[in-house]
């Protein structure tokens, strides 16, 4: 059994955490989460294919920095963060994101293989349930396409380690468990494949890239 996150929280815990967390959200996380967004984009960018699936989208922070040939459909499960991001794409004008639909990315609507790209950036620690998460990202998708995370996990040892295991039992208020293993996200399969890359600040995120 991969080991789990102290604290679960459900998506009841998730929509009441987000509800607080979008007035302030861009200005207390926005900047600290800056450069793994930016390597995430990047990375979708560089890729083959156009469909895109961004996964718990927020307050759309990336959504302006995909290129224009990048198609986007964005899910979140808070209403109060989808509407800060509808605001975000009206404001900059962004034609390229097709849809933003309220949904839970453990279990979306879409078809099998509708996506070239699904990317997660920093929502894996959030999902109420992270190995889910990853089964249906497989599952929508294709063959050969590309999954991407950016995200916090559990360092291994040392300070932080100690510190992320402290800050646990407040996942509720944080609306993110600080004691987040990867092993939680992705079966050992797909962690012998996945491709990881520290990212500033500190190397505190981690960029994961899997091939479908
Ligand atoms: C830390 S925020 C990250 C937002 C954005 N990706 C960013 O980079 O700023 C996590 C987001 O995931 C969303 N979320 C959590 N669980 C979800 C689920 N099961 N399905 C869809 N969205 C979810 C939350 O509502 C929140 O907007």
């Amino acid at each position: 059994m991969p080991p789990s996150p102290h604290t679960a929280l459900n998506a009841d815990a998730v929509k009441l955490a987000y509800r607080r967390w979008a007035m302030v959200y861009d200005t207390v996380f926005g900047s600290i989460s800056s450069f793994g967004r930016r390597c995430a984009v990047t990375e979708v960018n560089r890729l083959p294919g156009t469909k895109v699936l961004e996964v718990g989208v927020g307050t759309g922070l990336a959504l302006p920095s995909y290129n224009f040939d990048k198609r986007i459909t964005g899910i979140d499960l808070s209403t109060d963060m989808l509407k800060k991001a509808r605001q975000r794409v009206a404001r900059h004008n962004l034609s390229n994101v097709e849809n933003l639909f309220e949904m839970d990315a453990e279990a979306t609507d879409f078809e099998t293989g509708s996506f070239d790209i699904a990317v997660g950036m920093f929502v894996a620690s959030v999902v109420p349930n992270p190995d889910r998460l990853f089964a249906e990202l497989k599952r929508v998708v294709k063959p050969g396409g590309h999954i991407l995370f950016v995200n916090h996990f559990l360092a291994q040892k040392g300070m932080r380690y100690y510190i992320e295991r402290v800050m646990a039992p407040a996942s509720k208020a944080l609306g993110w468990h600080p004691d987040f293993s990867i092993e939680s996200l992705l079966p050992p399969e797909a962690l012998q494949r996945a491709v990881l890359q520290p990212v500033r600040p500190f190397g505190l995120f981690t960029l994961v890239h899997l091939v479908r």
